[in-house]
């Protein structure tokens, strides 16, 4: 019989083989390719020796097409917990070096245990996906594991941050995981994600695409919108999760972390008093003013390839962690648009779900016009925006520096739309519409129309008709937002709003 000793050295060769993955030959194919193997990652995701794994030795139980004799080190994932800077974290890494990190049974079972860990603890889900999709060999059992996946992410969300990494090919139905999870990042020229690839694309439609242009870390971040963060390597990726966990409580329930971000509260910015041009219909650079407001200037900006008529970003203010929704107008005046509405809106939700404040930085002059919109149905996905507001119960501090017309100025939370605080600046003009549009309609044909319109723009493009109904609260100069901002922040901070009990809403999708 062995002695404990060889019992002790056995386990040690078992572990050893299980990090070992797919072996040296295929840990070195991984290298070339510019990838880090899933243990790499692991390691540079979480603070140092803190890593603590789960199911080393879970074997898969196949049998079809002599898998009985394919060994599966690990069964092709990684799985456990650690902590990212001292908070509990869960992550699962997808190793493609044991056979191409498909996803058969055991392997989504070891997924599906962290999963179910990570929502009962209460901590952020990162999920790594490098994977050749569905074990082909497991048929409907590895469906069966997508299934439970997906259910899970689906439970999980609003309740934990989940997260996914793609750093490798992630095709099929694999995709909808990382879909349904909160923030994806995509590896630029390693990662591509598809619901079908370009070989079928061919033979369907005869279209050809590489797979880099139908679904690389560019296409997604920039086209479809389908990702939020492209990062040049897997090493710079995983210190980008790490920061973004920085502003993020670890779930529901909890507030998002104070930080000690050493800047002074009071701090003003006499710049931003001349920031705006003179004439109205000029563009200046909105991400100026979030620099100038936010502690030291620091901002993390979501989606920042996609929709950049909006800006959506992580700063903080006093060391509170908020998002911030801002126009854009050196994009398209500001103008909102399908893609702005959509991007904006998950956002709102986002934060809202994690007790984030909002404050919305408003500079927009309307609905982009034209068929293209209304085709695309802009009215359905502008609605969601009204809604992601409304709903909304974090603290909502609007300022606005310049345009409010019409549905933008509603939609971009409105004291009606329950904005806590309505700031305005005295260069902020909350109209129905823009004065040459206005003119257009009620001084048609009218001989004084020149003069009628400088009246109106005199009256109506300013804040303070605005202001004598209540619906700014505060007419500030410029330079003072940093602080007006933080101090309502402090008064707001023990909001609380309920909302009629229901099984759920339904937004416009
Ligand atoms: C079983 C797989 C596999 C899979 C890869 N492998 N994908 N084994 N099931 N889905 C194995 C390969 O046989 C190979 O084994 C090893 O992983 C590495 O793969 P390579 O092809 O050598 O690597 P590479 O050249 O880099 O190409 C990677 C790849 C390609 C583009 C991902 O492997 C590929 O096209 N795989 C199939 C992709 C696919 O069609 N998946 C099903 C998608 S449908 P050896 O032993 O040679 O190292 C799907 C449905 C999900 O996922 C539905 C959810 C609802």
């Amino acid at each position: 019989m062995a002695t404990i000793q060889e019992k002790i050295q056995d386990l040690k060769a078992r572990q050893e083989k299980v990090k070992q993955g797919g072996g040296a030959k295929r840990i070195e194919k991984q290298h070339a390719n510019g990838k880090l193997t899933a243990r790499e990652r692991v390691e540079k995701l979480l603070d140092p020796g803190s890593f603590v794994e789960l199911d080393q030795f879970v074997r898969h139980r196949c049998t079809n097409f002599g898998m009985e004799k394919e060994e599966a080190p690990g069964e092709g994932v990684v799985t456990g917990y650690g902590t990212v800077e001292g908070r509990l974290v869960y992550v699962f890494a997808q190793d493609f070096t044991v056979i191409g990190g498909s996803l058969g049974e055991m392997h989504a079972a070891k997924i599906v245990k962290v999963q179910d860990l990570a929502l009962k603890m209460g901590a952020p889900l990162i999920g790594i996906n490098d994977s050749g999709g569905a074990r082909i060999q497991e048929a409907v059992d590895a469906l069966a594991g997508y299934g439970k996946i997906f259910y899970r992410n689906t439970m999980a969300s609003g309740v934990i941050p989940q997260i996914s990494v793609i750093m490798g090919p992630c095709a099929g139905g694999a995709v909808y995981s990382p879909a349904l999870t909160d923030f994806i990042y995509m590896v630029k020229n390693t990662s591509q994600m598809f619901i079908t690839g370009p070989q079928v694309i061919k033979s369907v439609t005869a279209e050809e695409v590489t797979a880099e242009a139908l679904g690389g870390a560019m296409t997604h971040n920039s086209t479809s919108g389908v990702a939020h963060f492209a990062v040049d390597n897997d090493d710079e990726c995983m210190k980008q999760v790490r920061y973004l966990l920085s502003f993020l409580p670890s779930n529901n329930m909890e507030e998002a972390p104070l930080a000690d971000t050493g800047d002074d509260p009071n701090r003003m910015d006499a710049g931003l008093n001349t920031l705006l041009p003179d004439n109205p219909n000029q563009p200046y650079n909105m991400k100026d003013v979030i620099k100038s407001i936010v502690d030291n200037g620091e901002f993390y900006e979501v989606q920042p390839h996609f929709a950049q008529n909006i800006i959506t970003c992580f700063a903080r203010f006093d060391g509170q962690p908020v998002g911030i929704i801002a126009n854009q107008p050196s994009v398209m005046a500001g103008c909102l648009d399908i893609n702005a509405s959509d991007k904006s809106s998950r956002f709102i939700r986002f934060c809202d779900a994690f007790n984030l404040p909002l404050i919305n930085l408003v500079d927009v002059p309307g609905f982009l016009p034209g068929t293209d919109q209304e085709y695309g149905g802009i009215i359905r996905h502008g609605a969601k925006m009204l809604y992601a507001y409304s709903e909304a119960t974090v603290p909502k501090i609007t300022v606005i520096t310049r345009k409010a017309y019409g549905g933008s100025y509603l939609a971009m939370c409105s004291q009606d739309l329950g904005a806590d605080q309505v700031l305005a600046w005295p260069s902020a003009e909350i109209a129905v519409m823009g004065p040459a549009g206005a003119a257009n309609i009620i001084f048609r044909g009218d001989p004084e129309a020149e003069a009628k319109t400088a009246k109106y723009v005199e009256e109506f493009a300013t804040p303070y008709k605005a202001a004598e109904r209540g619906f700014v609260d505060q007419i500030i100069e410029p330079s003072e937002t940093r602080p007006r901002i933080i101090t309502a922040l402090g008064m707001l901070a023990s909001k609380r709003e309920g909302r009629p009990a229901k099984k759920h809403g339904n937004i416009p999708l």
